[in-house]
């Protein structure tokens, strides 16, 4: 028999492409394999993110493009899964303006995707799935993982911070950390498989361990993880600075195989629009930290989230943003302009800022900040660096792709055999957003 194949389509962070990779696995235990576009597969699946607007449109787009493949192809199951399934209202409008989806489930029961798909085979009625809160850490999935030498791993789940503009905690719910033995093992597996390189992932990866019912904190789990043979690179995301603590500056310079680089949202530089957003730390807090880590770790690559347009936001407030992204100095940022999530304190809030304002301080930011990437960048010349060589580049197949344990992107010429290996690379130019040398 022909065996069935299946197309996974991700929006969304590291936590979502993570989970995308977990469904994978699941079902490839079912025999399906992967198909190379959505026209030739028996089963697509969305993960979906309604982190802001454009996220969620683009997966409504794309779905009522799906209506005629499923005319085609009646057999063809569609699924939606991700954060956005985690709202009633996103779930509402599915069911009523996408009836040719079949499936729909959320981010606390990926677990039971083969239990949902039979349940459709045998009925052939929509399936609705979905656990508001994550109850229990299913611990029995494993990954189809995208590359063989590097690996996320999550390590909690859920935000309790609820920043007022984001929609994180009412679909990801209340933060939970996995046990530590879990991820130690799942790491030791890891690295026993060859992987080199794993990222730790949570929504705040400092206030980790803050749900045990013993004590143990993030700090503590990168020593344990520091010790597992074969693991040469460390990385985490993301970082909260009300909760970076100086343990953790402390073991970050001290542990060997923990990367130098730091991704340390700011979100804005002006304390009114920090305090209004309950991010609970001011510029100088940020500033002194900032200052306690380059102390530490003289070398380290810092990087940050930026939103501009958040309601309330003046020329004056902005303007602090960019002093301070001028005097942090980062090596590179992502920045977004403030969209407007329901159910999320500031959506409530007055003095919502214009769409044109936000996109003319928008484009005022990355002004600012590109030169600033390049000037970062301009340290690395004729350096040695080393580096992981991840991919054959995408525009040139004699050029590899690789990152630095600082998390710079590098260029360089190289055979494709290298991949999953560690090389020194001369830099020899510098980009805002990449680095080229070659392999000595
Ligand atoms: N937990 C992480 C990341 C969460 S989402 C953290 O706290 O940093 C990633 C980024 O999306 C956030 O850092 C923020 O900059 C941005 N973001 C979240 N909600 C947003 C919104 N409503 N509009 C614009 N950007 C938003
Ligand atoms: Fe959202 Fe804030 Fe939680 Fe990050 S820390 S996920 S920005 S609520
Ligand atoms: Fe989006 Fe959910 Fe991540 S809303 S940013 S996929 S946690």
């Amino acid at each position: 028999m022909k065996k069935k194949t299946y197309f996974i389509q991700t929006y969304g962070c590291q936590m979502n492409e993570h989970d995308s990779e977990k469904i994978s696995w699941l079902l490839e235990n079912m025999k399906y394999i992967k198909a190379d576009n959505k026209e030739k597969s028996d089963l697509i699946i969305y993960n979906t993110c309604l982190v802001r607007e454009n996220a969620e449109l683009k997966v409504y787009g794309q779905l009522g493009a799906l209506k005629n493949l499923k005319r085609k192809n009646p057999k063809l199951i569609i699924a939606v899964c991700g954060c956005m399934m985690q709202t009633e209202k996103a779930r509402n409008v599915i069911l009523s303006k996408y009836k040719h989806v079949d499936i729909i489930f959320g981010t606390n029961n990926i677990h039971k995707l083969p239990q949902l798909i039979n349940r459709y085979k045998q009925t052939g009625k929509t399936v609705v799935d979905i656990e508001e809160e994550n109850q229990e850490i299913v611990e029995n999935i494993e990954s189809n993982r995208k590359y063989s030498f590097k690996a996320f791993v999550d390590i909690m789940y859920g935000c309790n911070n609820f920043c007022t503009y984001c929609i994180v905690p009412y679909t990801r719910g209340r933060e939970k950390s996995r046990d530590p033995k879990d991820i130690i093992d799942e790491i030791k597996k890891l690295a026993q498989a060859g992987y080199k390189e794993i990222t730790l992932l949570g929504q705040n990866v400092n206030s980790y361990g803050k749900t045990l019912n013993y004590s143990y904190t993030f700090a503590q789990l990168l020593k344990d993880i520091n010790k597992i043979k074969g693991i040469e690179r460390i990385r985490f995301m993301t970082s909260h600075p009300k909760d970076l603590s100086d343990e953790l500056i402390e073991v970050m310079a001290e542990l060997d195989k923990v990367c130098e680089q730091l991704h340390l949202p700011v979100q804005s530089g002006s304390n009114r629009i920090l305090k209004s957003m309950n991010r609970k730390y001011t510029r100088e807090d940020y500033l002194q930290l900032i200052n306690k880590i380059k102390k530490a770790i003289p070398n380290i690559s810092i990087s940050t989230d930026i939103i501009v347009g958040f309601p309330g936001e003046t020329e004056e407030d902005f303007n602090e943003t960019l002093d301070f992204v001028k005097q942090i100095k980062y090596d590179s940022a992502f920045t977004f302009l403030y969209s407007t999530r329901k159910g999320t304190i500031a959506a409530k809030m007055e003095n919502q800022v214009p769409d044109t304002v936000k996109h003319e301080r928008f484009q005022r930011l990355l002004d600012t900040l590109y030169p600033i990437f390049y000037e970062e960048n301009l340290k690395y010349l004729n350096k040695t660096v080393e580096v992981l060589v991840e991919e054959v580049s995408k525009n040139n197949e004699d050029v590899l792709t690789g990152r630095t344990r600082t998390g710079k992107l590098i260029h360089f010429k190289g055979d494709e055999n290298l991949i999953g290996k560690m090389v020194n690379v001369k830099i020899k130019t510098a980009k805002s957003f990449t680095l080229e040398g070659y392999i000595i």
